[in-house]
């Protein structure tokens, strides 16, 4: 079996969802935080608290970072470091165009320059055990091969792929081929990321990729909460087993997202937003209901109705 690791997931992963998905059903190896920024200079205080400590108690999770210039990695590194964490996760693979076109995520991997000063003080940093989760380049999906000879020689925990270029964005084929020789060329310990979603899948790379060191899944996780814990225990849940196992979910957030958001109409559109993903899992009917639910009031009676 391989470890299950869940991506991160700006808008969904939140420290709230992160501790809530862990004590309720779990199976994961490693949460990583969305991406913390620098932003005028500082981090915003939306991404101190998805990292305060306190408010990842007990949970198994890797501050992630994106950033532009070394400026940038050492500011952010040496706040996260402060506040008590020892591993941290560069993120190379975002492709939102307002980050990429400034040269942060995917569109850090054309600056090779770049990558070279953020190598060289890693090593300065033994303390602490860096990831990086990277695709394999922003327009073109070569750019990963000068990345990766300078990441070869830079002391890593793992590397995550995603290989698709981030002009893709989350769709298109994902390149197998290109994955394939990243597998074989790459010194460090590789997880594979990308539009996994089901059990047989899980199973399939596994068998494609023996030395895998791990899997990581976003929106397979966010349409099927349990798919780690179900791999993990070796069977499917059934379908009675999944709607009790939401409703529950759903509850808890409900309730802690209630002493934060302020107001029914901000309540409602952040806990309707946990749906996105879930109609294969719940059918169009029941999924149609949530979405089109209006109010908090409308939302909670469908998900009351949920069978
Ligand atoms: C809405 C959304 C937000 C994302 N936010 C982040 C992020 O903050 N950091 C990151 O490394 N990747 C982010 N990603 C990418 C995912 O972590 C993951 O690499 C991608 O969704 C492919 O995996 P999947 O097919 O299992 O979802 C995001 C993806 C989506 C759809």
């Amino acid at each position: 079996m391989i470890p299950i690791h869940f991506a991160p997931l700006q808008g969904y992963t939140d420290d709230v969802y992160r501790r809530i998905h862990h004590q309720l059903i779990g199976g994961i190896e490693r949460y990583y935080t969305p991406f913390v920024r620098v932003e005028a200079g500082e981090i915003r205080s939306k991404d101190r608290r998805d990292i305060d400590p306190k408010n990842n108690e007990g949970v198994p999770v890797v501050p992630q970072i994106i950033f532009k210039s070394l400026k940038e990695f050492a500011y952010l590194v040496n706040e996260i470091e402060a506040l008590g964490y020892h591993a941290i996760d560069l993120n190379m693979g975002c492709p939102f165009p307002l980050q990429a076109k400034h040269g942060r995520g995917s569109g850090i991997l054309a600056h090779v320059n770049i990558i070279e000063e953020v190598a060289q003080a890693i090593k300065e940093h033994p303390q602490l055990d860096f990831s990086v989760k990277m695709r394999l380049g922003w327009d073109n999906a070569n750019e990963w091969e000068p990345v990766l000879n300078i990441l070869n020689d830079t002391p890593l925990t793992h590397i995550t792929l995603h290989p698709r270029t981030g002009v893709l964005q989350y769709k298109g084929d994902i390149d197998y081929d290109a994955f394939a020789r990243f597998y074989e060329e790459c010194h460090h310990p590789i997880i594979y990321n990308g539009d996994l979603t089901t059990l047989e899948q899980l199973h399939d790379m596994e068998k494609r990729y023996p030395r895998l060191a791990g899997l990581m899944l976003g929106r397979g996780l966010l349409a099927r909460p349990s798919l780690a814990k179900e791999y993990a225990e070796g069977k499917e849940w059934s379908h009675e087993e999944h709607i009790r196992n939401l409703r529950s979910l759903h509850q808890e957030l409900a309730d802690q997202y209630a002493r934060i958001v302020k107001g029914d109409a901000q309540l409602h559109s952040k806990l309707r937003t946990f749906w996105e993903y879930t109609e294969p899992l719940i059918g169009r009917k029941p999924y149609k209901k949530i979405m089109k639910s209006g109010n908090l009031r409308n939302y909670m009676s469908a998900i009351e109705e949920l069978r």
